[in-house]
């Protein structure tokens, strides 16, 4: 594909992302319209009526291209596609906390190729594209690479859909505690990956997700200076380390133990 291809669909992800932000928030009473996907797993009217927003206005601007969205599926196979997530952050929208997330990346046969994520609440939009840098409205933004992570907040969140695998996670929060100075989990695991990008946290450490949880946040933490391991990475069960460059290692010690 054209470079000139792959920036047209960049651009199209942030003006949609912008369009599906000013959606969300002038409907956030569709939060109170809600049902129950599995277990602890929930989607609101504003889940599907937003990924067909996003893709509607893909398929008008770019009609053969593949989509991978949370809540109609799609291309999992195909090596060129979209991949999105119209809210991550689902249960604190329901909620009305104000950190949820519209998610949009989009991947070739080199792996990730750009990746944009919005935050209605906070009017923020986080994006990168591969070797071009990440950025937070504008501006570039970097991982935390300070060696010391003594003062700095590692996002960690428990199996909240796998119980049986919460006393594993437990021990090795509290291994955590010994590196950082506090924890966090802030319920959009997209969020978590743009907060580690632009040094809010230094560390995210999530098991079991789904690649459209975390496609557009990973190439965001890793055009901002950061790494990003998969421990394990089936589309449909990804475990996940984010971090700086500087406190990887110690990030994945930690974890093995
Ligand atoms: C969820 C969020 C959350 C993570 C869950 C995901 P959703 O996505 O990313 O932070 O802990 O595992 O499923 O359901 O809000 O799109
Ligand atoms: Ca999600
Ligand atoms: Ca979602």
């Amino acid at each position: 594909m054209a470079p000139d291809g792959l920036h047209g669909r960049f651009q199209l992800a942030k003006d949609i992302a912008q369009e599906a932000s000013a959606f969300l928030l002038s409907h956030e009473s569709m939060r109170l319209s809600t049902r129950t996907k599995a277990e602890n797993d929930y989607v609101t009217e504003a889940d599907g009526t937003v990924e067909r927003m996003i893709r509607e206005a893909i398929s008008k601007a770019f009609p053969s291209d593949s989509v991978y969205g949370e809540e109609f599926g799609g291309e999992t196979g195909s090596r060129r596609r979209w991949i999105i997530d119209p809210i991550d952050g689902t249960v604190n929208f329901m909620a009305s906390f104000p950190d949820y997330t519209v998610s949009i990346a989009y991947e070739d046969e080199e792996g990730l190729a750009f990746g944009v994520v919005a935050v209605p609440r906070q009017h923020e939009v986080f994006c990168a594209f591969r070797g071009e840098g990440a950025f937070l409205n504008d501006s570039p933004i970097h991982t935390d690479e300070s060696e010391d992570t003594s003062r700095t907040l590692a996002l960690l969140v428990p199996p909240h859909r796998h119980h049986e695998m919460l006393d594993g996670y437990i021990v090795r929060m509290r291994r955590f505690y010994e590196i950082i100075s506090d924890v966090r989990s802030i319920g959009s695991a997209a969020l978590s990956l743009c907060y580690v990008a632009c040094g809010r946290a230094s560390m995210y450490y999530e098991t079991a997700l789904h690649i459209y949880d975390c496609a557009a946040g990973i190439v965001i933490v890793r055009e901002a200076g950061g790494m990003v391991t998969l421990l394990s990475d089936d589309e449909d069960w990804m475990d996940i380390a984010a971090s700086s460059a500087a406190a990887h290692r110690k990030m994945l010690e930690t974890i093995d133990g």
